[in-house]
């Protein structure tokens, strides 16, 4: 899969060298490039901000360097691109997105904002270049769109056959049924007063998803009760 990242703070990205997407990298299933906006500007200061017109606290970014940017990118593209522009005001982000793009065979472009945001237009414009989904990761700010970027780029990159050594991994887990995970225990059996519950003990297979499914109902009722059906 191919990801594009078009950012002003590269070195943010830097963590992608690591762990399993790292390997990913490096196993040739996730091909990660990461540009510097500023190399798309051409004055002596590659600014890549100005003043909001109609006033206001902040600074916009300007649509120059992403147009020039997003039409790089786009020209040496090879599958149909999803241009990903994470925004505190964008639809949020749910593993059923991270599911839905990992299998589309899209090649994924995350334009990372900063300041008070990304000249409205870029957004129109990147819209005739592919589709364009302005993504949030959550209720609530963050300074920018770099660590939202490398969370939905984790996401989505560990869906990806063979990024996760064992798939089975990937099905019992939180959010993939549309129930939060089960608790998990290792050994010892007993722990500074903590025991594993027995049913875990007893070698009964069927008990033992019983009791996990009981769990899962369990925790999503006290911690997530709005994604229970009504
Ligand atoms: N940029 C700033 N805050 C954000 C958020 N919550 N999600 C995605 N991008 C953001």
């Amino acid at each position: 899969m191919r990801i594009d990242v078009v950012t002003i703070f590269p070195a943010f990205f830097d963590v992608l060298e690591v762990s399993l997407l790292g390997r990913a990298r490096d196993a040739g299933i996730l091909d990660v490039r990461v540009h510097d906006l500023r190399d798309f500007t051409h004055d002596r200061h590659r600014t890549v901000d100005d003043t909001p017109y109609g006033g206001g606290a902040g600074m916009v970014m300007k649509p120059e360097p992403w147009g020039q940017a997003l039409d790089a990118i786009a020209a040496d593209a090879t599958e149909p691109i999803r241009f990903v522009f994470p925004s505190p005001a964008g639809a949020v982000f749910t593993q059923a997105a991270a599911r839905s793009w990992a299998a589309s065979g899209e090649h994924l472009v995350f334009g990372c904002g900063r300041y008070e945001g990304i000249d409205e237009r870029v957004f129109s414009y990147a819209a005739t270049l592919g589709e364009v989904s302005l993504t949030s990761i959550g209720d609530y700010v963050l300074n920018g769109g770099e660590v939202a970027a490398m969370a939905m780029i984790e996401a989505v990159g560990r869906l990806i056959p063979g990024v996760v050594g064992n798939p089975e991994s990937l099905i019992e887990e939180s959010h993939e049924d549309g129930l939060l995970e089960y608790p998990s225990f290792t050994k010892p059996a007993a722990w500074r007063g903590y025991d594993v519950p027995d049913v875990l003990l007893s070698g009964h297979h069927g008990r033992v998803a019983d009791w996990r499914r009981e769990q899962q109902i369990e925790r999503t009722r006290a911690r997530r009760p709005d994604l229970l059906p009504d």
